[in-house]
């Protein structure tokens, strides 16, 4: 029996790790040195680059690897072996891209990911990227992506009909933040991202989308990823994203987070299996305002990830959240205000009225009440001379 257990969890481990293994199998390098993968690429990469099949993503696949190759143009791109699978061509110094970066034949049916990440890319014309139907991934990483109009085709990204996840993480020129949501809106509304899952634009200082449906065109977006920039609303519009799962908001400019986008929270989890947000690192501040956020994160069905390390600002010492005492509400103030006043009011009118009721009955009430304190004070002198009996003879 315990053989048998032992036999099967075995074979259950690799089953889990069949995936991975297809990756390692140690005679498939053997055959290649350093020299012959330079080789592969063609005269066009001057031997900086390596050209081989190798583990990329938990797969075996063709792949160029031009890292910090030096390069000043993408002419050698136009040479790419036909089998590539993934670009790897970072690190150089492009300004401008040209048109037709892979030249005009399509001859790369291959071509699943281009990672053109740190090089200095200024402006991409609409027609540079051609037969990139099968492309999956596309990084632009940490380039000066200029925000003129004009210098960035709105159809960049057109002809990426297929793309999963575009990376744009601190990708653009720093400048005003409306030129940024304008650009960025401009390129989705032009762009056929239909199938885009995974959306990165961390890095990129926005405070502010003007444009609120900025994002309205990339219907199948599950994960949004926004950390690293100046947010501290949600300004922009999530209900058009019906398959929104992730929405990552860390190192923004929230110091509370307003009811309104509570609201839209939860109702992005309600109509969703879950949905995940998460706010670590933001300067909250302890207090009042923080309140309907604190409450929230106890009954929401959003899933708030790391919520637990989550921490605010209280006279410069970070602290746990709590929940404040003896706050009213904006409108609960105004109201309670508007109420003491009202009251304020009724009582004066009040003691009015009765003041000149007296003063209008006062002959009647003279009459009326004369008998009555006459009696009063007699009573009085009564009871002062009995208590003086009793006290005489009390002694
Ligand atoms: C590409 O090459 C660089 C060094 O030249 C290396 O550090 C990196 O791991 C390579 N990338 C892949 C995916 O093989
Ligand atoms: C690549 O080009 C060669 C000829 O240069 C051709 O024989 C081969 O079929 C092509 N492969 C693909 C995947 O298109
Ligand atoms: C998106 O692709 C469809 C067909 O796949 C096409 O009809 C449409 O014109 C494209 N839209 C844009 C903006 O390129
Ligand atoms: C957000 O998008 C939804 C669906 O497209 C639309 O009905 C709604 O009016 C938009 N909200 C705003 C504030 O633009
Ligand atoms: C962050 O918010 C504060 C006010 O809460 C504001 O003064 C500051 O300018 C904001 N920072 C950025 C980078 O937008
Ligand atoms: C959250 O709920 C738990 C129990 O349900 C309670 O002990 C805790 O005080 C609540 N915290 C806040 C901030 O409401
Ligand atoms: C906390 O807030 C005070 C101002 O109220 C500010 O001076 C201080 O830098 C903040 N501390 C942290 C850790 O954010």
């Amino acid at each position: 029996m315990m053989l048998i257990a032992v036999l099967l969890s075995v074979a259950s481990l690799c089953v889990a790790q069949s995936p991975r293994n297809t990756c390692d199998d140690p005679n498939f390098h053997s055959l290649e040195t350093d020299e012959s993968k330079r080789l592969a690429c063609g005269p066009a990469f001057e031997n900086r680059c390596f050209c081989h099949m190798t583990c990329y993503e938990g797969r075996n696949q063709h792949i160029v690897n031009c890292t910090d190759a030096g390069f000043r143009n993408t002419d050698p791109l136009e040479h790419l072996p036909n089998n590539t699978k993934v670009l790897i061509f970072t690190g150089n110094d492009l300004g401008e891209l040209p048109w037709n970066v892979f030249g005009t034949l399509d001859a790369l049916p291959e071509l699943r990911v281009i990672d053109m990440s740190r090089n200095k890319i200024r402006e991409i014309p609409g027609k540079t990227y051609h037969h990139v139907k099968h492309v999956e991934q596309l990084f632009l990483d940490h380039n000066e992506l200029s925000l003129d109009d004009g210098k960035n085709h709105p159809r960049v990204f057109s002809n990426f009909v297929s793309l999963l996840e575009l990376h744009l993480t601190d990708a653009f020129e720093d400048g005003a933040p409306v030129q940024l949501a304008k650009t960025l809106h401009e390129i989705f509304v032009n762009s056929n991202l239909t199938l885009l899952m995974k959306l990165h634009l961390e890095q990129n200082e926005i405070s502010v989308f003007h444009d609120p449906n900025v994002f309205c065109d990339l219907p199948s977006l599950m994960h949004l990823y926004l950390s690293s920039n100046s947010l501290s609303t949600l300004h922009f519009n999530l209900t058009c994203l019906p398959k929104l799962q992730f929405l990552d908001l860390e190192k923004n400019n929230f110091t509370h987070v307003l009811e309104r986008d509570l609201h839209t929270l939860d109702h992005l989890a309600k109509e969703k299996r879950s949905m995940t947000v998460d706010f670590s690192t933001n300067p909250f501040e302890c207090g009042c305002k923080l309140n309907p956020f604190v409450r929230w994160m106890n009954k929401t069905k959003v899933i708030v990830r790391n919520k637990n390390y989550l921490r605010c600002n209280k006279s410069s010492s970070l602290q746990k959240f709590y929940e404040e005492k003896h706050c009213y509400s904006n409108l609960g103030a105004s109201g309670y205000r508007g109420t003491t006043v009202a009251l304020w009011l009724l009582s004066v009118l009040l003691v009015g009225l009765i003041l000149a009721l007296i003063y209008v009955q006062r002959v009647e009430l003279r009459k009326k009440l004369e008998p009555v304190i006459d009696s009063v004070s007699k009573r009085v002198r009564y009871t002062s001379i009995a208590t003086g009996e009793t006290r005489e003879m009390g002694v």
